[in-house]
């Protein structure tokens, strides 16, 4: 009897360790990994396919590539020359024939219309000198019912200046202004996250192409 009674107390002995060593390996605030919130907003699956918007140097392209697996595509898109060189170096050397690097412009994305199931922004959406084109241009991109994820930052006055990018307060974009944004062109907001990890003032927005939606 007390065998039996000593034995439960090192079983729930082993389970708090379980618990306290699962809480100091887990991300700080106990948030599951970025990669896994994008894939899980994203409801990314094997087989799909998805376009990282302003990819930059590909380290999430690589990671979405791993997770559409050998029958998914991933299309990494840029316009910054040195960027579109590093992008096919770093694609060359970790895929399997999945991302197709795209060489974007100020105005269109390059990507062929339809293409995508979602599409990944990243710390994109701002950097537009044309938002409103671009907005057009990735509605055309997107099959419908397909889902938009744009992790962005609140304006950061302490950033560098971002020539011919529309004036929102500094490097960045407020949240309300984003929502504002892409309701215009009928996108629908599935959820929010105001605190996104990384930065304090990071965010992230998922949105759906409505029925309104530009490019039908
Ligand atoms: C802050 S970086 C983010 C890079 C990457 N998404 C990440 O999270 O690490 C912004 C990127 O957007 C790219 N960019 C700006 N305008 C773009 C456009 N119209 N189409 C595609 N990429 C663009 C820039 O060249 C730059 O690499």
């Amino acid at each position: 009897m007390r065998r039996g009674v000593a034995r439960a107390r090192w079983r729930a002995a082993g389970v708090a360790c379980g618990v306290a060593l699962t809480a100091i390996l887990a991300p700080v605030g106990g948030e599951e990994p970025e990669e896994e919130r994008i894939v899980r907003l994203l409801r990314l699956a094997p087989g799909q396919v998805v376009a990282d918007v302003g990819a930059g140097s590909g380290e999430w392209a690589v990671k979405l590539a791993r997770r559409v697996g050998e029958r998914g595509r991933v299309y990494a898109t840029e316009v910054t020359e040195d960027l579109l060189a590093a992008l096919s170096d770093r694609v060359a050397r970790a895929d399997g024939g999945r991302i197709v690097v795209v060489r974007g412009e100020a105005r269109s994305s390059g990507l062929p219309p339809g293409c995508c199931d979602a599409l990944l922004l990243r710390l994109v959406y701002h950097h537009f000198t044309d938002p409103g084109a671009m907005r057009a241009d990735l509605s055309r991109a997107l099959r419908p019912g397909g889902r938009i994820l744009l992790i962005e930052t609140r304006p950061q006055a302490a950033w560098r200046e971002l020539p011919e990018v529309p004036d929102r307060g500094g490097h960045g974009i407020p949240l309300d202004e984003l929502l504002a944004e892409w309701a215009s062109d009928g996108f629908v907001e599935v959820t929010r996250r105001e605190a996104w990890g990384g930065d304090p003032e990071r965010f992230a927005v998922l949105l759906e192409r409505g029925p309104d939606a530009l490019g039908r």
